[in-house]
C-alpha cells in the first residue's frame, strides 16, 4: 500500500476547487474558454471527497451531506470556517468563501433527494441493540441523556431547518463526532446540547447507539420532520427559538 493512499484524491479536489474558486471570485478571464457557471458545477471540489452528488465517500471517512437540512449544512460549513469543527484540507476551502455562498452551497446540497443504501452488515450482540435503541428512544434518566428521537425525529430523519438525520450514516462516523463532542475537537454553536450529551455517554453507550442507529435502514421516502412533536428537552444553538422551550442549557 502506498504510504498516502489518500493523496491523489485529496490533492485533485483541492486543486479544482481553487481553480473553480479563482475563476468565480475574478471572473472569467477574457480569453478562457467558457466554463459552466453553474452551482453543481461550483461544487464538483466538494464531491470530490464526498462522493458523486454529495451521497458519501466510498470509505465511509467522508461523511454524506446529499439531503441533509439546508440550515445544518450551512451551520456545519461555517463551523468549518470559523474553527469550530477541524478538517484542514477542507475549511483551508472555505475560507474565502462569504457566508451567502456557503448557503447557497448548503441549500444546494439539501436539495437532492437521493436513496440511501443499505445498511452495512454488521455483528452485533442483542444487548448492544437493546440499549442502543433504549437511548435513541427513551434516553437514560439516570445519566440525564434525552432521548436521541426527541431532537432528531421520530423517525431520525432530522428536524428541520437545523438538526440533521441519524439513520444511513456508517458507525465509524457517529462515534467520531460523538467522540469529537467528547474530547472538545468539535463544537456547535452555543449552547451546544450536543456537547452536554456526548459527555455523559459512556464509551460502551456510544457503541450501543452508534450500532443500532448504523443498522437501521431508511425508509424510501423518510424526510426531516419540519416541526417537533414537543419542544426540544434542551436549549441547542444553531436551533431557531421557536423550537425550543428555553430549558436546560448543557
Ligand atoms: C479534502 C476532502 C474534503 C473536501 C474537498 C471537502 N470536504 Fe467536507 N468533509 C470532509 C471530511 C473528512 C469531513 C468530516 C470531518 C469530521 O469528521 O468532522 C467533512 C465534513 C463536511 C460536512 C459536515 C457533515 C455533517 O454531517 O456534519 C459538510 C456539510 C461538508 N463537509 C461539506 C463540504 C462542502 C460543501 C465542500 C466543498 C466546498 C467540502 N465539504 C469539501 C472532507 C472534505
Ligand atoms: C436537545 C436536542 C438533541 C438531543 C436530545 C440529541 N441531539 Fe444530536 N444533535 C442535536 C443538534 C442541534 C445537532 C446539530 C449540531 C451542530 O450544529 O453541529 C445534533 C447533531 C448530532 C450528530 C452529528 C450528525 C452529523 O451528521 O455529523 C450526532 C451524531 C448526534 N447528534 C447524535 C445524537 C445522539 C446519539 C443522541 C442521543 C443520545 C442525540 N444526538 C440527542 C440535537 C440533539
Amino acid at each position: 500500500m502506498p504510504p498516502f493512499p489518500r493523496f491523489r484524491s485529496v490533492v485533485r479536489p483541492v486543486f479544482s476547487f481553487l481553480l473553480i474558486c479563482s475563476v468565480t471570485l475574478a471572473g472569467p478571464a477574457p480569453a478562457a474558454p467558457p466554463v459552466e457557471d453553474s452551482i453543481a458545477q461550483r461544487v464538483l471540489a466538494c464531491t470530490g471527497c464526498h462522493g458523486a452528488e454529495g451521497r458519501a465517500g466510498a470509505d465511509g471517512y467522508y461523511p454524506r451531506i446529499a439531503g441533509k437540512p439546508a440550515g445544518y449544512l450551512y451551520n456545519q460549513l461555517v463551523n468549518f470556517r470559523d474553527a469550530r469543527r477541524h478538517y484542514p484540507l477542507m475549511s483551508e476551502l472555505l475560507q474565502p468563501l462569504s457566508d451567502d455562498y456557503l448557503r447557497e452551497i448548503a441549500e444546494h446540497f439539501a436539495s437532492l433527494d437521493l436513496p440511501y443504501p443499505a445498511p452495512a452488515r454488521a455483528v452485533n450482540t442483542p444487548a448492544t441493540l437493546t440499549r442502543g435503541e433504549q437511548l435513541v428512544r427513551r434516553g437514560d434518566t439516570q445519566r440525564d441523556i434525552p432521548a436521541c428521537a426527541r431532537c432528531h425525529g421520530d423517525n431520525l430523519m432530522g428536524l428541520t431547518p437545523s438538526i440533521p438525520g441519524l439513520i444511513g450514516l456508517p458507525p465509524d462516523y457517529l462515534a467520531a463526532q460523538l467522540g469529537g463532542w467528547q474530547s472538545g475537537v468539535r463544537h456547535a454553536h452555543a449552547p451546544d446540547c450536543m456537547a452536554g450529551i456526548a459527555q455523559r455517554m459512556a464509551p460502551d453507550d456510544i457503541t450501543a447507539v452508534t450500532r443500532w442507529l448504523a443498522a437501521q435502514p431508511v425508509p424510501a421516502g423518510a424526510k426531516a420532520a419540519d416541526a417537533p412533536a414537543r419542544p426540544l428537552p434542551m436549549r441547542c444553538g444553531g436551533v431557531p427559538p421557536a423550537q425550543q422551550d428555553g430549558g436546560l442549557t448543557q
